[in-house]
């Protein structure tokens, strides 16, 4: 088994009586030539969202059996190649729900409040004195939230919403009778949840469909002093667009934790002062990435005993007749 990256010891420990393992070691992504090197002869392989497993890279693995993504996203796999393969591809869902929910939360507040910029200020010894004016942000309490994508981790987001007294609108397909139910949020079509909330957040899967849904267009109707948060996918944003916009003060501000081109990140959003920026730490506690972990570990090696694990992705795989399997 390939492992493209140093996993929490929880995961590894239970793959360690099952497969010869072998793993990245270095504390940085493993290099493309590296990955289809040690890929070809692996009967299953644990990837990072951060590596592009293509078709070049299934193809190579002539015995591949199994692929375990370790991420609840799955935008860096070709899972229609893998399906056509017969190789089911897994991801590690719910474990990071509330970790992600939470993130999406903190990034939220500290551009409300204007955090980072305060941090900024304290440090560079310009902290003088307490002003009436100094870093006036805008209020989180009784606000309206407009989550895209009512998923596990939208849903999750608005339930934090609703603990703030927010008015709650979301967007999602299909719609979630549920959040409707249980929190009372408003479904509304993107235009007019863009139009009427205070802050959008982002928690939509990166798709075809997804690509780009925020560019310059919803960008103009959102409200001149609203904050867009993104901790789903940066090509969701279109980043040149949102640069602008942050720039021009179209909108008030935004917090990211996902870029286009990561891990680069726009220069001008680098220069900007009204956007908070985060190393794409959504899951990053303890307990999500241990689950992750124990998640991804268990799948894998389900699969490897002729198992059928809970969290496949695309489990047209184990129908009748698709391989045999
Ligand atoms: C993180 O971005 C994930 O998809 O798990
Ligand atoms: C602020 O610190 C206040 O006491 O109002």
């Amino acid at each position: 088994m390939l492992i493209t990256r140093k996993l929490l010891e929880e995961g590894l420990s239970d793959l360690r009586d099952i497969a010869d393992l072998d793993i990245w070691e270095e504390d940085a992504p493993i290099p493309r030539e590296e990955l289809l090197r040690r890929i070809a002869d692996k009967d299953a392989l644990i990837s990072l969202l951060s590596d592009r497993i293509d078709r070049d890279v299934i193809d190579r693995a002539k015995g591949l059996k199994v692929i375990g993504n370790y991420a609840v996203g799955f935008d860096n796999v070709d899972v229609e190649h893998a399906t056509s393969k017969g190789i089911p591809v897994l991801n590690t869902p719910s474990v990071l729900t509330e970790a992600t929910a939470d993130l999406t939360f903190a990034l939220l507040m500290a551009a409300a409040r204007r955090i980072a910029e305060g941090e900024r200020l304290v440090r560079s010894g310009a902290f003088n004195s307490w002003g009436p004016t100094l870093l006036l942000g805008k209020d989180v309490w009784g606000a309206t939230l407009g989550v895209v994508g009512a998923g596990k981790i939208g849903t999750a987001v608005l339930r934090r919403g609703k603990g703030f007294g927010m008015r709650l609108l979301y967007h999602s397909k299909p719609r979630n009778e549920e959040v409707e139910k249980e929190l009372g949020a408003m479904y509304v079509p993107l235009e007019e949840l863009l139009g009427s909330s205070d802050f959008v957040t982002l928690n939509v899967p990166l798709t075809a469909e997804t690509r780009h849904l925020i560019g310059e267009k919803e960008l103009a109707m959102m409200k001149r002093d609203a904050i867009l948060i993104n901790t789903s996918r940066g090509p969701v944003v279109d980043e040149n667009a949102l640069s602008k916009a942050l720039t021009e003060r179209r909108i008030q501000a935004a917090a990211l934790d996902v870029y286009e081109e990561e891990p680069k990140v726009h220069p001008w959003l680098l220069s900007i002062q009204n956007v908070v920026l985060a190393p794409h730490i959504g899951s990053a506690t303890v307990t999500a990435r241990t689950n992750m972990a124990k998640l991804v570990a268990s799948g894998v090696a389900a699969v490897l005993k002729g198992e059928r694990p809970g969290n496949v992705v695309n489990p047209d795989v184990f129908k009748k007749g698709s391989d045999g399997r």
